[in-house]
């Protein structure tokens, strides 16, 4: 047997943000190795696996210490001897170890490394891709990236209430060519932001960091910079990430671009006002994580015109999945493993709600490093969409371009998912 766990190694590493995260080494009895390494949130949704942080005046108390030592000395001994084959029972015995509901004595950093480097492990030893290791015999699609223009939230000191600007390249007939359409786009809206004296370097996910006066005007020149790449909204259309949790509590929102507040009704009109004017097919977290019944109501006033991801609210838990169904919450989840905390528990909710005809995104975070596994989750588990910030930066771009490598891989064969992906009927 050559996928019996030998040894487990966790190191502090450094993210994309310049603070500290996790980096775990499996290796093999048969001498395989694999590694994980831990991303990290920077508007996180309350119910998330905890990100466990030293805290104290260090590195801005964002610490991994206690994260790593639970990973060398908790986490190192109980799978030793495991067979990393069984990613279900390694990651239940992480569960185990950790004993709360949110991962909050191992830390979901230290599990999800350790989780994701088990799983690249064996991968490797069955000789496989990642993605092809994931997917066994059934057929996959290259997913649709959704990219991220222009950076705002929490990513660009608040400079805009919206977090994140993306687009998506319905047209595209490949990933390769999906790409293509972004660079032109990123390209083309930097050169009409700096026209407009509105760029001011780039966002924690690589997109421009906008000086807009409005929510609206950044609206107004992405829907122009996908028109001076030369594209038609039907080829390039907008997809939002509102993350409204970080403006909305209690049922009043308070956007500081904006000199009043909302209830959630005023608010979701705000939103859908947005949604008649710009082609926007797909927004995440349009209302607060405390707002069920905001996103009841703003699910069922798009009806199935616009994909509505619930991503803060949904936090990667099957169960939360199942919840907003039935309660006709969201159509689509976003799908973070780090949210999660392990593999399986990611894999789970990835497959409910495909029972389920949702949208599936596999996505990054805002702290990222050159860990590129999420393409492969992307493929592998056949998740149509991919959103991994900006078409900047290499901790991005080292995702993208394993996408096309891919692709490459999967030959003639490969499909690129388009609007298929998307649980809409077509541009509003
Ligand atoms: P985060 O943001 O990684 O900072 O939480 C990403 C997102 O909200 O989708
Ligand atoms: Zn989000």
């Amino acid at each position: 047997m050559k996928t019996i766990i030998k040894s487990i190694i966790g190191r502090r590493i450094w993210d994309s943000r310049g603070r500290p995260t996790i980096e775990v080494d499996v290796e093999l009895s048969g001498g395989r190795r694999g590694r994980g390494i831990a991303p990290s949130g920077a508007s996180r949704g309350s119910n998330e696996a905890i990100d466990l942080r030293d805290g104290g005046s260090l590195l801005g108390g964002y610490g991994v210490q206690d994260a790593l030592s639970n990973v060398n000395d908790l986490i190192a001994p109980a799978l030793v001897g495991m067979n990393a084959e069984d990613q279900e029972g390694v990651d239940a015995a992480l569960i185990e170890l950790d004993g709360t509901p949110n991962k909050s004595r191992l830390g979901g950093n230290a599990t999800i490394a350790t989780s994701m480097a088990v799983l690249s492990a064996a991968a490797g030893a069955a000789g496989r891709p990642l993605w092809r290791y994931l997917a066994g015999d059934q057929s996959v699609r290259m997913p649709l990236p959704e990219i991220q223009i222009f950076g705002g939230g929490a990513h660009a000191g608040r400079r805009t209430d919206i977090q994140d600007f993306l687009i998506m390249p319905l047209g595209a007939q490949s990933f390769d060519e999906a790409l293509f359409m972004a660079a032109e786009v990123y390209r083309a809206a930097g050169d009409l932001m700096a026209s407009l004296g509105r760029r001011s370097g780039v966002a924690d996910e690589g997109g421009w960091w906008p000086n807009f006066t409005s929510n609206e005007e950044a609206l107004q020149v992405l829907a122009r910079s996908i028109e001076r790449a030369g594209y038609r909204h039907d080829q390039v259309a907008i997809s939002l990430d509102i993350a409204a949790s970080e403006f909305g509590r209690n049922g009043l929102y308070k956007p500081a671009l904006d000199d009043c507040e909302y209830d959630t009704s005023a608010w979701i009109d705000v939103v859908l006002g947005w949604l008649k004017r710009y082609p926007i097919v797909s927004v995440e977290d349009p209302v607060a994580e405390d707002d069920p019944e905001g996103m009841r109501i703003f699910t069922e006033a798009v009806g199935d015109s616009v994909q509505v991801i619930g991503d803060d609210f949904l936090v990667t838990a099957a169960e939360r999945v199942s919840a907003a169904a039935a309660a006709g919450q969201c159509n689509a989840v976003l799908v973070k493993p780090n949210q999660a905390g392990t593999i399986t528990e990611t894999q789970r909710t990835l497959r409910v709600a495909k029972e389920l005809g949702w949208g599936t995104i596999v996505s990054a975070r805002s702290g990222e490093s050159e860990d590129a596994t999420i393409t492969h989750l992307a493929v592998g588990w056949d998740a149509g969409q991919l959103k991994v910030g900006s078409f900047a930066r290499s901790e991005r771009m080292a995702k993208w371009n394993e996408g096309l490598r891919i692709e490459e891989t999967i030959g003639a064969s490969a499909r690129f998912a388009g609007w298929s992906a998307l649980p809409v009927r077509s541009l509003t």
